[in-house]
């Protein structure tokens, strides 16, 4: 297995392994898993992706999310991000396929919203636009290390709420649906995610987060919002230009993603399998004090 470097201080893809490989051997799934570890986003090219191959290897890495209710792929392990109808035609900009779209070029991580968080999603490309549709990425473990110490300290003992109808209404107010927000009630998380295996912490911030617990809301709103700007300031991406038969896998626990707009017309289909954060992936320590003991 050879590593190619990618993204300044983070990211990598890797070559000389297949899918196939990693969801049938011990020994290639221990590899990647010490990748991701440290690389927080891996690339593979060249694969042959189905469905059932990407959900093989993806199981590996822990339970699989089932698919949320309102999104395409919902009560499945899949969840399909197209802007392709029933018809099989690419959808008008005020669709609702194309504003949820809309809404994952804001800088989130995933699942931050849900009862059990997220270790890590896997996207692979099914159909791509010839331009744009990239997917870009920052690191919040090097962002969580360039803050000044005393920060850093506050807020390993800082809680951020977090709201899927939060970043969904930056886009429309009604996007998120009456049904999505009865099954999704705002969860509280800490807002650095230590990784148990390399003891690294992490910042745990996504457009979802709208207050922090026992702050004012002003300054609340102000601080996230400088989080979010230091994190993603120009030149600490990677950008993933998608090409046939790629699939990226990310530590949503040290990263955050947004997708790249595309022109309108063009079709592009991905497939997403998202893996739930267990004990062993530092679930417990992110829990706010109350909780840890209920849950
Ligand atoms: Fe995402």
């Amino acid at each position: 297995m050879e590593i190619v470097p990618l993204g300044p201080g983070f990211a990598a893809e890797l070559r000389g392994v297949k899918l196939a490989d990693v969801a049938a051997d011990d020994s290639a799934y221990n590899a990647v898993r010490a990748i991701f570890e440290e690389s927080s986003v891996i690339v593979f090219r060249g694969q042959e992706v189905t469905d059932d191959g990407q959900l093989a290897f993806s199981r590996r890495f822990g339970p699989l999310e089932i698919t949320k209710v309102g999104s395409l792929g919902a009560g499945t392990n899949l969840v399909i991000l197209s802007t392709i109808d029933e018809s099989g035609k690419v959808v008008p900009a005020d669709h609702r396929l194309a504003l949820r779209n809309k809404a994952n070029q804001l800088w989130h991580t995933d699942s931050t919203f849900k009862r059990v968080p997220a270790l890590a999603s896997v996207l692979s490309a099914r159909v791509i636009p010839a331009r744009g549709g990239e997917t870009e990425y920052v690191s919040t473990r090097l962002a969580f290390q360039r803050l000044e110490p005393a920060l850093r300290e506050r807020l390993k003992s800082s809680f951020a709420w977090h709201d899927y109808a939060h970043s969904r209404g930056k886009i429309a107010p009604d996007l998120a649906s009456a049904e999505e927000r009865a099954a999704l009630p705002p969860q509280c998380w800490r807002m650095v995610w230590r990784n148990p295996v390399n003891s690294r912490g992490a910042l745990y911030l996504a457009s979802h987060a709208y207050a922090i617990e026992g702050m004012e809301q002003t300054a609340a709103q102000k601080l996230l919002a400088e989080l979010m700007d230091a994190a993603t300031a120009p030149g600490l991406s990677y950008v993933h230009t998608w090409r046939e038969g790629d699939v990226v896998m990310w530590d949503n626990r040290a990263t955050m993603h947004r997708g790249r707009p595309w022109p309108a017309h063009e079709a592009r289909l991905m497939v997403r399998t998202t893996i739930s954060a267990t004990e062993a992936d530092g679930l417990e320590s992110v829990r706010p004090p109350s909780r840890q003991a209920a849950e």
